[in-house]
């Protein structure tokens, strides 16, 4: 069977382009401006509707559809298909007034009113009911309307809350998990502290404590929480399905996100899409940007959705940098070669009010004769030139570990060695090496299937399952090679110290235990020599490693550890083991995972190239594209590609090396 994604991409004939459209801000004259003008820059596809709950029930159960019927019928003469969203991330203020207990509560008891959007109680059986009237309202009207080819279900799920409803469903999730008390008890270690459980009704929330809460409390809490947003999603999507089967139901997913389980996420939708606003005024955003990409690419091992980004400021930052022209074009290039099948926006046509009224869109403040506008439309005229690698996949040899259960432990867990974690951080510094010589890099979470890697890079995975355990094991056991840093398969999935420590969980792997954790003192740094004689910095973190199995690659030769160990290789099985146990600086790291990747047969995707040059490679079964971004704003680079290519944006024969003037993208198509 087609996938539904499939059927999208067949109906729109190649890459989506669009963006959010909220007509309920206009008046009605503008409608046609606006259709005449998404015609003109190549609109193919608008996603309608995300807050327009009050427009549709202005009061309960009394439905507006007409300026809805009016704007969809518009968009379909117009040849503009439909993503049509449930409204449900903003609830009307009667919902507010009238149900007051269907607003979320923080941790410390404070409720947050109504007058922003997100203000529900994901757990509230009203505002549940709420959400369904709605979306079966919208899905009976419009299912069978010719504009529709996909559904969004609310935006940007996220909020949290400590109420009476959400403590009963923490108490039912603990249930169904723990079955009883004592197991409860055991796993939450309630043994210390005297927070023994006697009956359910005493098990909460992790509300606000007086000082430190139970660190397995907190951790089980946030994975009720990702489950609980995740029930409002599938509660939507199971509604909308049952009126239409054959189109693409989603939500949209936030860069780095931590309150929601992606990987678990990503089984229950049809596409993964993903909205993205790198910090214009931050070169390096395009490093976090990548990984962003690949990890939205990896969790359905498909392409994805670039549902929204900025067409140049955002409205979010203390201060909002317009992107520098050719910065967005480029940007929409980059996530296309990770992947994404479309390019859409938020926002259609910049706001004259509220929040978010200086937050750029498609169509500035100033229209057509705006700067902003004048890239947006060439490339929605440039996009079809590419269509054809709409659908393409790729396949990467180096797979990097991102999982939330990794990042929950770090980041709900006082009382560490140090608490000052950032783990989406520390990825990406695992990251950008590989980025910045042009490797290909897949994503993996627990449940992977690592057996198509030769390099499995890990850094720090402070908790890890038995089930990652055994799977990377039997990985480097049958010739894989691992790249694993410091504090990682510390805890098991309770929180709670493996044992025999440390690390508990891969002792054996890195062939070595660490008897103490020696976090670094502010503004230290210990220089590392390695065994040929290259010499690097580290700071943050040393651990007091005793090799068993393992070799010494790298020692400190300063600080307190001066003459131990710093970095170690180990051979298990057919498969080798590299271990880091200091924060490495960024020359020490890259020259660490580069020597594994090139240790493990693992090629650049183009070789010769400049940092600052990025290459991506998609193919299908007869064709194979090549995207190669220059990053640079001021430098051109030449690239060394294979002849006998074709550039599909200017449509020349590729006879030698490419060179590609600043900021400048080429998408190669070679025929297999
Ligand atoms: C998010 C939301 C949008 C808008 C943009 C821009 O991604 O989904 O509604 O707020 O950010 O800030």
């Amino acid at each position: 069977m087609t996938s539904r994604l499939a059927a999208l991409r067949a109906r729109i004939g190649g890459y989506a382009f669009g963006g959010d459209y909220n007509p309920e801000q206009w008046d009605r004259p503008v409608w046609d401006e606006d259709v005449r003008l998404m015609r003109e820059a190549g609109v193919n596809l608008v996603t309608l509707g995300v807050f327009a709950w009050a427009s549709l029930e202005p009061e309960p159960d009394k439905f507006t559809f007409g300026w809805l019927d009016e704007v969809m019928d518009l968009l379909h003469a117009n040849g503009i298909a439909v993503d049509l969203a449930t409204p449900t991330a903003a609830p009307p203020a009667w919902l507010a007034r009238e149900h007051p207990e269907t607003l979320p509560v923080a941790e410390d008891g404070h409720v947050f009113g109504f007058g922003n959007r997100l203000q529900f109680d994901p757990t509230s059986a009203v505002y549940r009911d709420r959400a369904a009237r709605i979306t079966r309202a919208l899905a009976e009207r419009y299912s069978g309307h010719p504009a529709l080819a996909m559904w969004h279900i609310s935006n940007e799920y996220g909020p949290v809350a400590y109420t009476p409803s959400s403590a009963a469903a923490f108490r039912a999730w603990l249930q169904r998990k723990y079955g009883d008390l004592d197991t409860l008890n055991d796993a939450w270690y309630t043994r210390f502290w005297s927070q023994r459980y006697s009956a359910w009704d005493q098990v909460c929330p992790p509300e606000m404590p007086r000082s430190w809460s139970n660190p397995a409390r907190r951790l089980d809490f946030t994975r009720f929480t990702s489950d609980a947003l995740l029930e409002c999603y599938t509660a939507e999507r199971d509604i909308v399905r049952g009126y239409r089967d054959d189109i693409p139901v989603v939500t949209n997913y936030m860069r780095f996100y931590q309150r929601a389980d992606y990987w678990r996420w990503a089984r229950e939708q049809d596409a993964v899409a993903l909205d993205i606003y790198p910090d214009p005024g931050q070169e390096d955003s395009r490093v976090a940007a990548s990984l962003n990409f690949d990890l939205m690419r990896s969790l359905r091992g498909e392409p994805w959705l670039l549902m929204e980004q900025a067409a140049s400021a955002v409205s979010q930052w203390r201060v909002n940098h317009p992107k520098r022209p050719g910065r967005m074009r480029l940007g929409s290039y980059q996530a296309i070669a990770h992947g994404a099948d479309s390019v859409l926006f938020f926002q259609w046509r910049a706001s004259r009010g509220g929040h978010e009224r200086f937050h750029s869109a498609m169509l500035p403040h100033s229209g057509t004769a705006a700067r902003t506008w004048n890239e947006v439309a060439e490339l929605g005229r440039e996009l079809p030139r590419i269509a054809a690698s709409a659908g393409s996949r790729s396949r990467a040899q180096i797979a990097l570990y991102f999982d939330w259960d990794a990042w929950w432990g770090l980041a709900e867990s006082h009382g560490l060695p140090r608490n000052d974690f950032d783990y989406p951080a520390l990825v990406t510094e695992h990251y950008r090496p590989l980025l910045l010589a042009q490797h290909a890099v897949d994503m993996v979470g627990a449940e992977s299937d690592l057996s198509r890697y030769r390099l499995v890079v890990i850094p720090n995975a402070y908790l890890v399952g038995d089930q990652f355990t055994r799977a990377l094991d039997e990985f480097v056991t049958g010739g894989g090679t691992v790249v694993c840093s410091f504090f990682s398969g510390v805890v098991d999935e309770n929180n709670q110290v493996r044992q025999p420590a440390y690390p508990g969980a891969f002792r054996e792997l890195i062939g070595a235990y660490i008897d103490e954790y020696w976090p670094g003192r502010a503004d230290e740094e210990f220089a590392v020599r390695f065994a040929d004689g290259t010499a690097c910095t580290a700071d943050w973190w040393q651990e007091s490693i005793h090799p068993e199995t393992a070799q010494v690659t790298a020692r400190f030769t300063s600080g307190d550890l001066a003459g131990r160990p710093a970095v170690l290789a180990n051979k298990r099985g057919a498969g080798r083991v590299v271990y880091v146990g200091t924060r490495l600086d960024r020359p020490g790291l890259a020259r660490t995972l580069l020597g594994a990747a090139a240790g493990a047969g693992v090629s650049p995707v183009v070789a010769g190239a400049p940092e600052f040059v990025e290459a991506a490679r998609r193919s299908t079964d007869s064709v194979e594209y090549l995207f190669l971004l220059n990053h640079s704003g001021i430098e051109a680079a030449t690239v060394p590609v294979a002849p006998g290519g074709t550039d599909l944006i200017t449509g020349s024969q590729v006879t030698g090396p490419v060179t590609l003037a600043p900021l400048a993208v080429a998408v190669l198509a070679y025929r297999k």
